[in-house]
């Protein structure tokens, strides 16, 4: 029983599809970075945290784990947005190889800059992990290295997703119900 059930109008992809994704993703990764000398995972909040979460679990390797908070301003007067970090990271990167995980790549903003300013920092090596892609709405190209699943241009929340602070604890990622913020 999910008592905000009224409030989906579908449910995407189930706790157990996600699960199994999530496996996939983590066996890819633990392949892919099985040679390199360190690994930095770095969630972006809140949104990812669920995923994060889920997902390190299925990293067998050796990791160091951060967080940031950062806020996007988007203004159409320019052609990309811009970035401001709310919270930074508590380590240095330089010659790390760092892996950031999000929820949700909509516009390509956040990352694209974050990523940039890795790369300045001085990581060996800058990749992205997402749970949702949605290329409907990308302004920025950017490329997602390990990507969970494409959406289409609708509302989801739900796996760590919001609407107003809520639905973040769902299991499962959903669509909103027009009707919750129309
Ligand atoms: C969401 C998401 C990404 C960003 C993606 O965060 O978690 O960080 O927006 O959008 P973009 O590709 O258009 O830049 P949000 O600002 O909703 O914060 P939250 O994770 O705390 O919910």
């Amino acid at each position: 029983m999910i008592c905000q059930e009224n409030d989906i109008k579908k449910i995407l992809f189930s706790k157990e599809e996600i699960k199994a994704r999530i496996e996939e993703l983590g066996k890819q990764i633990t392949e892919d970075y099985k040679d390199a000398k360190s690994l930095l995972v770095i969630g972006i909040l809140k949104g990812s945290c669920i995923f994060y979460s889920d997902l390190i679990r299925e990293i067998d390797l050796p990791i160091e784990i951060e967080f940031m908070s950062v806020s996007s301003y988007q203004d159409s007067s320019m052609s990309s947005g811009e970035v401001k970090i709310v919270k930074d990271v508590g380590t240095s990167v330089a010659l790390k190889h760092v892996l950031f995980v999000e929820d949700i790549i909509d516009t390509g903003f956040t990352m694209s800059k974050v990523m940039e300013m890795f790369k300045e920092r001085g990581a060996a090596s800058v990749k992205l992990c997402s749970l949702l892609s949605k290329p409907d709405r990308r302004k920025v190209e950017i490329p997602i290295d390990y990507l969970g699943f494409t959406i289409p241009d609708e509302f989801v929340i739900g796996y760590g997703l919001d609407y107003a602070e809520r639905y973040r604890n769902l299991p499962f990622v959903g669509i909103l119900d027009e009707s919750v913020y129309l």
